[in-house]
Order: C-alpha cells, then sequence, then structure tokens
C-alpha cells in the first residue's frame, strides 16, 4: 500500500517536472527579452524605467532590490508589484474610461485611491481621493496633462512617491 502511494507520489512528480519547462516556454514565447508592460525592447524598457523614477522621485531600488552587490532587476517587490497594477489597471483605465481606482497594502495598512478625470467645464483636472478605513482621508485636485501629452505617472507624482503629503488632509 505504502510503496504504491509512493510511485503515485513519484508519478505526480514526474509529470509535473515535464509540464513545467512547457509552461516557463510559454510564458518566454509571449516576452521577447528586454520587454516589460513599459516598453518593447530592453532599452526603451530602460528608458521607461528611469522616467518612472524621475517622475516618482526614487532611486530604482525602491522597487528592485540587491542581491550581494547586484540589482535583481526580474524579483518582484511589493513597491513593483503596486507600480504594475498603477500602470496596468489604474492609469490605463482612467484614461479609457475616465474613472478608476486602485487598492493596495502600504506599510500593512489597506489603501484605496480614486480617480476621476474631469474634462469639460471649468473645474477641469483629475480629482484624486484617498481612501482608509473606509474614509477618506485626503483629497487633491491634479492639473491635466498639457495639450499633447499623455497621461503617464509624472501627471500625478510631479516627482514624488507620495502625493497627498502636500494636500488637504481631511480626518
Ligand atoms: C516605481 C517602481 C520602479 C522603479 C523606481 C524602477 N522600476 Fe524597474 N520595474 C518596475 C516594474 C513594475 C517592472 C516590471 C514590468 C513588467 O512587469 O513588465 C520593472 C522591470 C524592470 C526591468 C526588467 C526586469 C525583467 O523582468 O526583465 C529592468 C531591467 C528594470 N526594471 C530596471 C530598472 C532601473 C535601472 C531602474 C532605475 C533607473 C528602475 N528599474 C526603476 C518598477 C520600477
Ligand atoms: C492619476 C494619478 C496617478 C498616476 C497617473 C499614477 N499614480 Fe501612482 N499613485 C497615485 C496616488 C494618488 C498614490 C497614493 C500617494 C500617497 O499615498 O500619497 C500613488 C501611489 C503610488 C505608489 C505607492 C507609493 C507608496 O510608497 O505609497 C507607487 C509605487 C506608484 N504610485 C507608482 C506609479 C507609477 C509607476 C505610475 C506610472 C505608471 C503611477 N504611479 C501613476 C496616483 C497616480
Amino acid at each position: 500500500m505504502r510503496s504504491l502511494f509512493r510511485l503515485g507520489k513519484l508519478v505526480s512528480f514526474l509529470l509535473l517536472i515535464q509540464i513545467l519547462p512547457a509552461v516557463a516556454e510559454e510564458k518566454a514565447e509571449n516576452k521577447r527579452p528586454g520587454q516589460t508592460i513599459f516598453a518593447d525592447n530592453k532599452r526603451a524598457s530602460l528608458k521607461a524605467m528611469r522616467s518612472i523614477s524621475k517622475s516618482l522621485g526614487v532611486k530604482c531600488t525602491h522597487c528592485h532590490v540587491k542581491e550581494g552587490n547586484k540589482v535583481k532587476y526580474e524579483i518582484d517587490t511589493p513597491n513593483k508589484k503596486i507600480a504594475r497594477a498603477m500602470k496596468l489597471g489604474f492609469v490605463d483605465r482612467l484614461v479609457t474610461a475616465g474613472e478608476s481606482s486602485i487598492e493596495y497594502t502600504h506599510h500593512d495598512e489597506a489603501t484605496k485611491v480614486r480617480a476621476v478625470l474631469q474634462i469639460k467645464g471649468e473645474e477641469v483636472g483629475i480629482y484624486l481621493t484617498k481612501i482608509e478605513g473606509g474614509k477618506t482621508t485626503a483629497e487633491k485636485r491634479i492639473a491635466l496633462p498639457a495639450k499633447g501629452e499623455t497621461l503617464n505617472c509624472k501627471t500625478c507624482h510631479m516627482g514624488n512617491v507620495h502625493i497627498f503629503e502636500q494636500a488637504v488632509k481631511i480626518h
């Protein structure tokens, strides 16, 4: 009985190691070397990375970790995940739908940020709200990107990771 069980385990293990390379290959096929969600090739990706660092006023290691003396860019970190979600679920959706929100955990605190695009009327701009524990804790209006410019990280961050620090806080 026991050896049968072991055999079953061995078989499923063997199946697993057969499947794994197939999954890895599929991933590699979809993604070209150096391609990121920000750009299509290595050079453009690095350019985008420098621009993001500048927009947020942070170093590369705000989102990437060092192992020994080398930065391991492919390892995921909490800030890297937020940055990815900012780009994919939040900024892109804001552009297409006119409003969007994002939820993330920062220093163990659940945070929700909401953005609404107001492109008509007198008070045009991007309206940002921060919601913590179900309560609105900060609000801010940001200017729309200038004509011909795209809405990107710099539009809202303007060189600061923390957008609301200088904003009026409502408690
Ligand atoms: C605000 C966070 C943030 C900062 C700051 C940042 N990065 Fe990134 N970086 C990311 C994210 C997110 C990805 C993954 C993109 C993806 O999923 O396609 C990434 C991916 C990369 C990659 C590709 C890794 C891979 O998996 O192939 C390189 C190389 C890289 N970054 C270099 C840099 C350099 C150099 C800097 C500083 C100039 C920098 N990054 C600053 C968030 C950041
Ligand atoms: C529509 C406005 C807007 C845009 C565009 C935007 N962000 Fe944000 N982002 C925010 C707000 C608001 C916060 C919360 C800031 C705070 O807590 O003061 C935030 C927070 C973050 C944080 C977490 C900071 C922390 O440590 O708490 C990261 C990382 C981040 N953004 C990355 C990005 C990246 C990368 C881009 C571009 C792909 C981007 N953001 C574009 C509004 C924006």
